[in-house]
């Protein structure tokens, strides 16, 4: 494909999904809104804010309890959420999907429940250099409480995981926390490939699966992880609500991770036994609005179709990575280069972007970040250009 014919394809799909999304239409120091910030959180299109707002007008209740309409509907909105995001994800069965706040949540959960039922003095925990923090300080904190070591899987220096190095630090090991996508390089790690040779050797693969999600299709059978956490807000889904799928057995097996109202089958005054997975983990009044709004977003990518998706990515980055990139601006700091891109209506992220260990790894404390989603245009690429050449005079680079 000739490379108009590249950029047509690209803009006429973003253009198709544009008007779905009413905060694009808004304008930002009187200039049009240029968001290049979804892999921070993503914006919503108007038929998630809407399940939300139907779900508060018309049918809000506690689930799994009352015995009258408003509570059934609930219950039954809530239920098939589940079920939508248990197929986007390819999950073989609907129980493997716990909801949490986010991925965040979801990685302690099993850092928590997981790792205080199994690990032991000296175990020890692989993390990926380009973790973000939600996948590092868990398991930080489970080697505190258990004796277990972090180690770290190193990186290269055009940014890809270590394979030869992973493949020398697995045997032994008993906890692989990996990302799928990195937030700050946009590498795709090959995740299936990590995962076999993770359960090859006995070791537990915990993925984050936070900036995969959004990008191109997910299969969870075929990843072959045990555990995938990923979140709502990434996803053109609500904030406030996440999930974990895990392997049936290592659910069953763990402890609970919070104590409360629902995670009960029966509560004496001996003790307590716990719910069915899911329901085992999820303790309390659950974000019903914010999983039916994530039910309505699973809805949306199947009308757009992730395959789709993916080619809208890698129309404008290469096969390896996805939809964003990471740079700096001479040495002038991101916050500054961030402030005057915002002058000029463009939004993008700055800082260490929750990946200190990974920015570290490079000899920088922060960096800027473009970033990118379904509906985001070339036009708007240019006009981020425009931005840092603006930024460059004015700093007299
Ligand atoms: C790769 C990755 N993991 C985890 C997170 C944390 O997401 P949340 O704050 O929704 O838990 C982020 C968000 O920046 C991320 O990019």
């Amino acid at each position: 494909m000739t490379r108009e014919a590249l950029v047509r394809r690209v803009d006429s799909f973003a253009e198709s999904v544009r008007k779905d999304f009413p905060i694009l239409g808004r304008r930002v120091r009187e200039k049009p809104l240029v968001y290049l910030d979804s892999a921070a959180s993503s914006q919503r299109p108007e038929a998630v804010i809407e399940a939300m707002d139907t779900y508060y007008r018309t049918y809000h209740s506690n689930i799994h309890r009352g015995a009258h309409t408003l509570g059934e509907e609930a219950t039954a909105a809530y239920d098939g959420a589940r079920a939508k995001v248990a197929r986007f994800i390819g999950s073989p069965s609907v129980d493997q999907v716990v909801f949490t706040k986010n991925v965040t949540e979801a990685l302690n959960l099993v850092a928590y429940a997981w790792g205080r039922g199994n690990l032991r003095q000296g175990d020890r925990i692989l993390v990926s250099m380009m973790e973000h923090h939600a996948n590092i300080v868990p398991w930080f904190i489970a080697a505190e409480t258990t004796g277990a070591v972090v180690e770290w899987v190193p990186i290269t220096d055009d940014g890809l995981l270590d394979l030869e190095a992973l493949e020398v630090m697995l045997p032994g090991a008993r906890v692989l926390a990996c990302t799928a996508v990195s937030n700050v390089l946009g590498t795709v790690n090959p995740v299936g490939e990590i995962c076999r040779m993770a359960r090859h050797e006995g070791v537990l693969s915990v993925i984050d699966a936070a900036q995969f999600v959004p990008h191109m299709p997910t299969d969870v059978s075929s990843l072959g992880a045990d555990f995938v956490g990923f979140t709502g807000h990434k996803m053109l889904g609500p904030t406030g609500v996440g999930a974990l799928w895990g392997r049936p057995e290592l659910l069953e097996s763990m402890p609970p991770f919070l104590g409360g109202g629902e995670m009960i089958e029966n509560v004496d005054l001996a003790g307590f036994t716990t719910a069915r997975v899911p329901t085992k983990f999820e303790a309390w009044t659950m974000p019903i609005a914010e999983v039916v709004g994530l039910g309505a977003a699973v809805d949306y990518w199947d009308e757009i179709g992730m395959q789709r998706v993916r080619e809208h990515d890698v129309a404008v980055d290469p096969q390896l990575r996805s939809g964003l990139v990471s740079f700096e601006l001479g040495d002038v700091h991101p916050h500054d280069v961030s402030t005057i891109l915002d002058q000029e209506g463009v939004a993008i992220r700055a800082g260490h972007h929750c990946a200190k260990p990974l920015h570290a790894r490079y000899g920088v404390t922060a960096s800027a970040r473009a970033s990118f989603q379904i509906y985001n245009t070339t036009a708007e690429i240019d006009c981020l250009i425009h931005a840092l050449d603006v930024a460059l005079e004015l700093f007299g680079l």
